[in-house]
């Protein structure tokens, strides 16, 4: 299939003045169509939801809308879609909420690895409860989550695991459906941190057995709020603080006040974006044709992660971390004796736009032993193209010297 980024790239207007953006996995740049949807609601008629008037029809329509594009982005028409502020804000709130019936002496299992919305809402909901948190680190050889170390840690004590899609701050993907066929057999049940791997790859909630998944829009050229996309069963049972007069049902349960309806319609056009980046098909639903778009995501951002590698390759006292047999387009690196932040500015003064630390994975970087600065992250996004790549590269061999 041809991947046409140059189209894509004439729809992000930040990117005209010819930056190089790499910082993707801490937020994409924006293409019009999406900020021409949050405009077009806020400057219609709108009122609160409701049906009497066309003000009230355009909110709920906003919303049901919303909650379709995220079904469709991950393949399902059966589950619940949650909006909140972020993936954290979504992960603390219902950590605590899911949490509430643990017993003490029960357990949850994070991945130190993961972003670390992944792992405090958990260490804090467990506290509260008198659970008890199991870690598991990954392998410093691979950079992977190996599957037989979250088995270790399961056991019939388990209620939860906690995993992540992706890490975003090496990349890897690890083993999902082994790792929730493992939980499940466990008794226990599965969140994903979605965040990182839907911005990258073709997520089917129809095919993996997991209760929640969380992700941002804005991680995937929308704007700045959080999704939860979870299994109506999963929620049901759950009560959440609410306001007396607001409604039981779900998802609208979990929806504290107002809905943001502009950040929905965001949120909506840029699944859209993302189903065109597919050539049309007659008669092919946005479900399927999200499945095509998002593969040939992964396969252009593959492929220019393999040109990155190989130039990073020759680049003098370079270490990349990233390892992983299955990873996303993100690259952590070291080089002997440079600070990642000064890496940064250099960088920038080439005009290219990457990012350093350790990236809220602070207890990952450290079981992979990562400096304490932790790396430089070259990470790709939709709308990157080969010259980007290669200015990247330049740039930075100039930075070291090479
Ligand atoms: C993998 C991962 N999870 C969670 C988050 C937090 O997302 P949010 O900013 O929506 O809370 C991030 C943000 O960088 C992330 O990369």
């Amino acid at each position: 299939m041809t991947y046409d980024v140059a189209r894509l790239r004439s729809l992000v207007p930040a990117l005209a003045a010819g930056t190089v953006f790499l910082d993707g996995p801490g937020g994409t740049q924006t293409p019009l169509p999406v900020a021409d949807a949050m405009r077009a609601v806020l400057l219609a008629p709108l009122s609160n939801r409701g049906s009497a008037t066309a003000s009230a029809r355009n909110a709920e329509a906003v919303v049901q809308g919303f909650r379709r594009a995220v079904g469709d982005l991950f393949g399902t028409t059966d589950h619940a879609v949650v909006t909140g502020r972020s993936a954290t804000q979504l992960a603390f709130d219902l950590a605590r909420t899911i949490a509430a019936d643990w017993a003490p002496g029960e357990e949850v299992v994070v991945s130190t690895l993961d972003h670390d919305s992944n792992v405090r809402p958990w260490v804090l909901a467990a506290a509260a409860a008198g659970a008890v948190v199991r870690r598991v680190d990954p392998d410093p050889e691979t950079t992977e989550i190996p599957v037989e170390r979250i088995a270790a840690q399961l056991s019939g004590r388990t209620r939860l695991l906690a995993i992540t899609g992706a890490s975003n701050l090496v990349g890897t993907r690890p083993d999902l459906p082994a790792a929730a066929a493992l939980a499940r057999s466990h008794g226990a049940q599965v969140w994903v941190d979605g965040v990182h791997l839907a911005a990258h790859a073709p997520v089917h909630l129809g095919e993996l057995d997991v209760d929640f998944l969380v992700c941002s829009p804005y991680k995937l050229m929308g704007p700045h709020c959080g999704v939860l996309i979870a299994r109506p069963e999963a929620l049901e049972p759950l009560r959440p603080a609410k306001l007396a007069p607001s409604t039981d049902a779900v998802p609208e349960r979990f929806e504290l006040g107002t809905l943001p309806y502009e950040l929905l319609a965001g949120t909506t056009a840029a699944i859209d974006l993302l189903a065109s980046l597919a050539p049309a098909q007659e008669g092919e639903d946005r479900r399927s044709r999200l499945a095509r778009a998002m593969s040939a995501v992964e396969e252009h951002e593959d492929g220019l992660r393999r040109i990155l590698e190989r130039g990073l390759a020759g680049l003098p006292g370079v270490r990349v971390h990233s390892r992983a047999a299955r990873r996303t387009p993100t690259l952590l690196l070291t080089v002997e004796g440079c600070d990642p932040q000064q890496l940064v500015a250099g960088l920038a003064e080439h005009d290219v736009v990457a990012s350093a630390g350790t990236f809220y994975a602070a207890e990952g970087a450290r079981a992979l032993g990562l400096p304490v600065g932790g790396g430089l992250r070259f990470g790709l996004a939709p709308y990157n193209d080969r010259s980007d790549v290669d200015r990247a590269l330049t740039a930075l061999g100039a930075v070291l010297g090479a």
